[in-house]
C-alpha cells in the first residue's frame, strides 16, 4: 500500500545565498510536472523533522525545484548546513495553489508581495512575464525591510522592464546602493501607484506577513476591490500536510487542504 506519509530523496543540485538568512536550494525532482504555482513542498531531514516549504521555481523538462527557505528553527538549521550533492527527503506537492487558468488568466493581475513573501509567487510572475501565462496586465508591489533584504534583484529588475513594478523599502539606509529603482515606505503606499480603473477585470494577489496582507486588503478594499477578487496565501504550523493530524487548523478550515491560498471573503476569516 502506498504510504502518504514516505518522502523521497532527491540530490541539491545548487546552494545559493540570498541574503544572510535566506538561501535558495535548487533541488532535482521528478514531479514538477504536477506542480501549480503557490504550492509547497514537506521538507524532512531524518531525525531532525519536516518543514512545509513553498516552491519558488520549477522546471518538469529538466527535473528540478527551487526553494527559498529562512533559517528559523530545527530544520532549516540543519537545512544551512548542507551542500551541493546531499539529499534531502522530500513529499508533496501539497495544497491548492494559485487558481491562475480558472480566475487569472487574461485579467489584469496585481500581485503585492512583502519579503519572503516574493517565494509561493516567483514562479506565477516568471510564468507571465515569460509568456507562458497570458494575462491582459501584470502590476507588481515588492517590498522589503531594507536593500539588503531585497531578493531576486536579477529577475526584479527584468520584471521592472516590462511591468509596473514598484519596489519599496521600509527604510532606505546610509549609504545604500542599488541598481534598482527603488521607492521608500509600506507596500500599502504605493496602491495608488497601480492602475485601478477595470475592478471588473481586477485579480489581487497578496503575499507576506499576516499584518502586511490584512493592511494590504483593507487598502485595496479602500479602493473599491471586492472582497473576492483579492487572494492571500497563508503560512501555518503544519505536521501531516495531508488533513490528518489538525495542527494547521483555524476553526473548521484545514490550511493545508483547503489552502495556502485563500480568496479574502474566506482568508480574513483566517486572518488573526
Ligand atoms: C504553506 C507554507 C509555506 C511555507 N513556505 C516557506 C518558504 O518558502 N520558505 C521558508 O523559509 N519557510 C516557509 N514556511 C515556513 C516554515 O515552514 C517554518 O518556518 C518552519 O517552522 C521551519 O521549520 P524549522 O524546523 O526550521 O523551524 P521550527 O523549529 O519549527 O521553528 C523554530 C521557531 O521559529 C518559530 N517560527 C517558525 N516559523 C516562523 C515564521 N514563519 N516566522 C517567525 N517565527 C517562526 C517557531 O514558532 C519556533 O519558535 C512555510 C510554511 C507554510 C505553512
Ligand atoms: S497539517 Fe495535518 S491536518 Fe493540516
Amino acid at each position: 500500500m502506498n504510504n502518504i506519509y514516505m518522502p523521497k530523496p532527491y540530490k541539491i543540485l545548487e546552494i545559493q545565498q540570498v541574503t544572510n538568512m535566506e538561501w535558495l536550494f535548487k533541488v532535482e525532482f521528478d514531479r514538477a510536472d504536477e506542480i501549480n504555482y503557490g504550492q509547497f513542498i514537506q521538507i524532512s531531514i531524518p531525525k531532525v523533522g519536516e518543514a512545509p516549504i513553498s516552491v519558488t521555481e520549477f522546471n518538469p523538462e529538466e527535473g528540478w525545484i527551487e526553494f527559498l527557505i529562512r533559517k528559523i528553527g530545527k530544520v532549516t538549521d540543519v537545512l544551512f548546513d548542507l551542500k551541493a550533492g546531499d539529499t534531502l527527503f522530500l513529499r508533496g506537492p501539497y495544497g491548492n495553489g494559485f487558481p491562475f487558468d480558472e480566475k487569472y488568466k487574461e485579467k489584469h493581475l496585481v500581485i503585492v508581495a512583502g519579503g519572503s513573501g516574493c517565494g509561493p509567487v516567483r514562479s506565477m510572475i516568471n510564468a507571465v512575464h515569460k509568456k507562458f501565462k497570458s494575462v491582459k496586465k501584470m502590476e507588481l508591489i515588492l517590498g522589503f525591510k531594507d536593500t539588503n533584504c531585497i531578493i531576486f534583484k536579477d529577475e526584479i529588475s527584468s520584471w521592472q522592464k516590462e511591468n509596473n513594478l514598484v519596489l519599496t523599502v521600509d527604510k532606505m539606509c546610509e549609504g545604500d546602493t542599488c541598481d534598482l529603482e527603488i521607492n521608500e515606505g509600506l507596500v500599502t503606499q504605493h496602491v495608488d501607484k497601480l492602475d485601478l480603473s477595470d475592478i471588473e477585470n481586477l485579480e489581487v494577489v497578496i503575499v507576506g506577513p499576516p499584518m502586511m496582507m490584512k493592511f494590504a486588503a483593507l487598502e485595496f478594499e479602500k479602493h473599491g476591490v471586492p472582497e473576492d477578487k483579492i487572494w492571500l496565501s497563508f503560512e501555518r504550523k503544519m505536521s501531516c500536510a495531508v488533513g490528518k493530524c489538525g495542527h494547521c487548523k483555524i476553526d473548521e478550515t484545514y490550511v493545508c487542504l483547503e489552502g495556502p491560498v485563500f480568496n479574502y471573503t474566506k482568508g480574513k476569516k483566517l486572518l488573526d
